[in-house]
């Protein structure tokens, strides 16, 4: 069977984008793959984290993922640094990745911004450690939003050097799995910025835990342009907040966009964010609900990941055994 593997940042305010380009797939893939989904706090720490907060904001994320309809006993769910091999991992891949090709990351580039100098080496050196977290189980696919191409191009770089480099057929080459109307949510005050958890503005974005009010005020007030919808994907064209928003609907709904363009299109963007409002309080405020329940009972949760940790670690350190063989690390 093909293994999946794929990692969320633990750090709050998990919105629509996370949702739509990657926990709702998760939640779909778990009945025809064998899954592992990750908290990936050491991720995280690439950029300073309040240590109290990470704690919480890491159960707080474990159980979106489980509210969302992750199953724990079907897929495993844990957190990175619960399982040594990630690190250990990253390390050989620090030596096999080669610094041009970190140079040419543009999340390091954006994250880092104009203080280059000042970003820890640890953001430099992120994809490596991404690279590790699905090698370490020979994951095959990876499913994740449009944001993190990029990253996995390089997973696939890795894992083809190493294999050259020691002459194995040891590591798979990772497909993204990129799919459905909603790689790429963008944010309700801009539709040209990727909606982020990072945005300060709360009204950009949807948050898994926003009530039926926060969710419908959001839409309401969402950014538009002058000009009724249109009726076909073409009429996109320098239109992102149109595209967004009629993204987000055809995400939500199942439907295609071109689908969604024919039912709406000629409306009156006001008229439209009524649908849609009413469309993402049914979808996401039960969600939201199960989650603030499952923070509330952070022992249940704990003990999800522990159990995931063990079981995840039960995979990985026989893969770990033969990567080091490989590189040649002499065995205790
Ligand atoms: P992170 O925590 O930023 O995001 C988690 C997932 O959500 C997707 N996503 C989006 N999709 C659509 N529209 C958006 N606006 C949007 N924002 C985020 C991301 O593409 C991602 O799938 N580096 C990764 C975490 C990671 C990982 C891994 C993923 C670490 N190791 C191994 C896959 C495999 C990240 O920062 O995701």
């Amino acid at each position: 069977m093909n293994r999946i593997f794929s990692g969320i940042q633990p750090t709050g305010n998990l919105h629509l984008g996370n949702y739509l380009g990657a926990i709702r797939n998760w939640v779909r893939l778990q009945s025809d793959y064998d899954c592992i989904f990750c908290m990936v706090d050491m991720h995280a720490i690439t950029v300073w984290q309040d240590p109290k907060e990470l704690v919480s904001s890491t159960r707080e994320v474990a159980a979106a993922v489980l509210a969302a309809g992750v199953d724990p006993k079907a897929s495993i769910v844990f957190v990175q640094s619960q399982v040594p091999g990630h690190a250990q991992l990253a390390w050989v891949f620090n030596c096999v990745a080669r610094l041009g090709w970190l140079n040419r990351m543009t999340q390091f580039k954006d994250k880092a911004g104009k203080n280059r100098e000042n970003a820890s080496v640890g953001l430099f050196a992120y994809p490596n450690l991404m690279a590790a977290d699905i090698l370490l189980y020979k994951a095959t696919h990876v499913p994740v939003g449009e944001d993190q191409k990029q990253h996995l191009e390089l997973s696939r770089d890795i894992a083809q050097k190493f294999n050259n480099d020691f002459g194995v057929d040891l590591l798979p080459i990772v497909e993204p799995l990129i799919f459905g109307p909603a790689t790429r949510v963008m944010s309700l005050r801009d539709g040209t910025k990727k909606m982020s958890k990072s945005d300060p503005s709360d009204k950009s974005r949807i948050n898994m835990i926003d009530d039926a009010d926060a969710i419908a005020l959001k839409i309401r007030k969402a950014k538009t342009d002058p000009h009724l919808l249109p009726e076909t994907p073409e009429g996109f064209d320098g239109r992102p907040e149109a595209a967004n928003l009629m993204g987000i609907y055809a995400a939500l709904a199942d439907m295609a966009i071109e689908d969604v363009c024919a039912r709406f299109g000629g409306w009156q963007f006001s008229k439209f964010k009524g649908e849609l409002a009413d469309l993402a309080v049914e979808k996401l405020s039960l969600i939201g609900t199960e989650c603030i329940r499952l923070h509330n009972d952070p022992g249940y949760v704990d003990g999800v990941l522990r159990d995931g940790a063990a079981r995840a670690s039960a995979i990985a350190e026989p893969i770990l055994r033969e990567i080091y063989d490989a590189v040649g690390f002499l065995r205790p």
